[in-house]
């Protein structure tokens, strides 16, 4: 078992794994590549494994699993410059070769361009009876894109499979196109970390149960969402969504991503529903109702996810007061603010904006905003608070001075 010391990576659960798998062997594989300054311009860090299938000279198959790095070099690695990609180069094994490019796309993106691999027939140990001699390729176009300054991270298991070859990658850490020197503490995470690291801690059961909370996770996305009946659009939202959640003591930390949710809903003239769900959340229900004929609030979050390990977390409450404004106009905050739906699970708003009665044209009426946005109001309150009390003190000052010298008439 070796567990390379680990780099200051963040997000890595690593440390972890190392010593509970303790038997499973497993190898890290790290790269830093420095420029002509010995500045960090190429950093990678990932575990992966092989297994290839093939031909023997009987017409029967056979199947090898190369897992063992303990020679790998990295020759050939590089950052990239004017005329060449960055690229990771490693070699291992018995003739064994695995490249991965990199290329820079517009000035904010950079992306994964393709893995090869490479394995050598010929060599009759690791491949004995093999019907094939040479040096075969599998090059895999896999176009992944990162935001430029980002460190892609996928902690989750991903595997290529082509030709009876089939390449498994976990707990990758990688960022090509290093500025300054300094490997980015920003993540950009695959999908399946999204959900699987957030919603369900990969650390096996033997292990201490966290007791921190998750890192903390960037503002979500703003998503617009609306609902039709036959009269055109009849409720509208436009906001960016956080879902902070407590299963198991793990609190869990997700954003919504607008690209990948699906909503639906309904209008009554009583209550209106908005219903958002994507992969990992069965539905998403937003219940708005009318109070007093004249105004409009948020009643009643439903929610149900699933989990990683197949069961459901689903709670209700029909019995919250949010997002409360006059009907015909909608209800703005921008600032975050927080829904709490339960104590297991909040939601946490961002440019929160709402309508869901009395949508005209398809457009939001005025806006009623929170009282968060409101940092104006303050300043009349004070200014008036202030004018008052001064008011105050000259009628004071006035009445006492009339009341001194008409006293002091009385004793002349
Ligand atoms: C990579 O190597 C450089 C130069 O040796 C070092 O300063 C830097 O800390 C290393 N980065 C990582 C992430 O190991
Ligand atoms: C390769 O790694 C994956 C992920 O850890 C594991 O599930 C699989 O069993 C490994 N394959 C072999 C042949 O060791
Ligand atoms: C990995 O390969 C090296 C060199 O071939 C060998 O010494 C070592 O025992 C191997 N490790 C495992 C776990 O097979
Ligand atoms: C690859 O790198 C190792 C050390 O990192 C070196 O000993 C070896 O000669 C290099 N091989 C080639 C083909 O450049
Ligand atoms: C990456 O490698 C593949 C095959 O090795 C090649 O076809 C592709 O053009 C390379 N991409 C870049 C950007 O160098
Ligand atoms: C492939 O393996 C054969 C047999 O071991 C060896 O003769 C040949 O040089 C190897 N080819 C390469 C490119 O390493
Ligand atoms: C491997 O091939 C060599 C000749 O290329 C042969 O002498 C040797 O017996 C073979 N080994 C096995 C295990 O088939
Ligand atoms: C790199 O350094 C330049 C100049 O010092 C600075 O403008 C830039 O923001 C830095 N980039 C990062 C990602 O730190
Ligand atoms: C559509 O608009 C008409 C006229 O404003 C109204 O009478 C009717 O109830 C509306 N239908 C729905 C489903 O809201
Ligand atoms: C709702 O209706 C508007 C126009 O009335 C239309 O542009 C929009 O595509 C419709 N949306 C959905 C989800 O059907
Ligand atoms: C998530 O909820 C927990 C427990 O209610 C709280 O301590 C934590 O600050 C919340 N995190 C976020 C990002 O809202
Ligand atoms: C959603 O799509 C937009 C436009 O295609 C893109 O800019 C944005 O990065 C995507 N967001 C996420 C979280 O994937």
């Amino acid at each position: 078992m070796v567990c390379f010391r680990l780099s200051p990576v963040p997000g890595s659960g690593l440390v972890l794994l190392c010593l509970v798998l303790g038997a499973v062997s497993s190898y890290a594989l790290e790269l830093n590549v420095t420029d002509s300054e010995k500045a960090t311009c190429l950093y990678a860090k990932w575990q992966m494994n092989f297994t290839i299938r093939y031909e023997t000279t009987s017409k029967t198959y056979k199947t090898v699993t190369i897992s063992n790095f303990s020679t790998a070099t990295y020759n050939g690695s590089i950052c990239g410059d004017g005329q060449n990609n960055p690229k990771i180069a490693v070699q291992f094994g018995s003739g064994f070769s695995w490249t991965v490019n990199f290329t820079k796309e517009a000035s904010s993106t950079y992306s994964i361009d393709g893995i090869s691999f490479s394995y050598n027939i010929s060599d009759n140990t690791t491949f004995p009876d093999a019907k094939d001699k040479g040096i075969l390729t599998v090059h895999d176009a896999v176009g992944f894109r990162i935001p430029l300054n980002n460190i892609f991270r996928c902690n989750s298991l991903s595997t290529l499979e082509k030709n009876g070859v089939v390449q498994s990658y976990w707990d990758v850490h990688v960022q090509a196109f290093v500025q300054n020197g300094t490997v980015s503490t920003k993540e950009f995470l695959c999908e399946k970390d999204k959900t699987i690291t957030t919603v369900v801690p990969i650390t096996p059961t033997t292990a201490p149960p966290p007791t921190t909370t998750p890192t903390p996770k960037e503002k979500p996305e703003v998503g617009s969402y609306s609902v039709n009946n036959s009269n055109g659009t009849c409720l509208l939202a436009t906001m960016g969504l956080q879902l902070n959640f407590t299963h198991d003591k793990v609190v869990s930390v997700i954003n919504i991503n607008p690209n990948t949710t699906d909503f639906t809903g309904s209008c009554q003239p009583q209550t209106a529903l908005l219903r958002l769900n994507c992969s990992n959340i069965k539905y998403l229900d937003f219940v708005f109702a009318v109070k007093n004929e004249n105004r409009f609030y948020l009643k009643e979050v439903n929610v149900s996810m699933y989990l990683v390990n197949g069961s459901v977390f689903s709670i209700a409450n029909n019995n919250l007061s949010y997002w409360d404004a006059p009907l015909g106009s909608s209800y703005m905050c921008n600032k975050e603010q927080t829904v709490s739906v339960s104590g297991a699970f909040q939601i946490n708003t961002f440019d929160l904006r709402v309508q869901p009665f009395n949508v005209m044209e398809g457009k939001y009426s005025t806006a009623q905003e929170c009282s968060l946005d409101d940092d104006t109001i303050l300043i009349p309150i004070i200014v008036g608070a202030g004018l008052s009390g001064l008011i105050i003190v000259i009628v004071i000052a006035y009445v006492i001075g009339r009341r001194k010298s008409y006293a002091g008439y009385q004793t002349l």
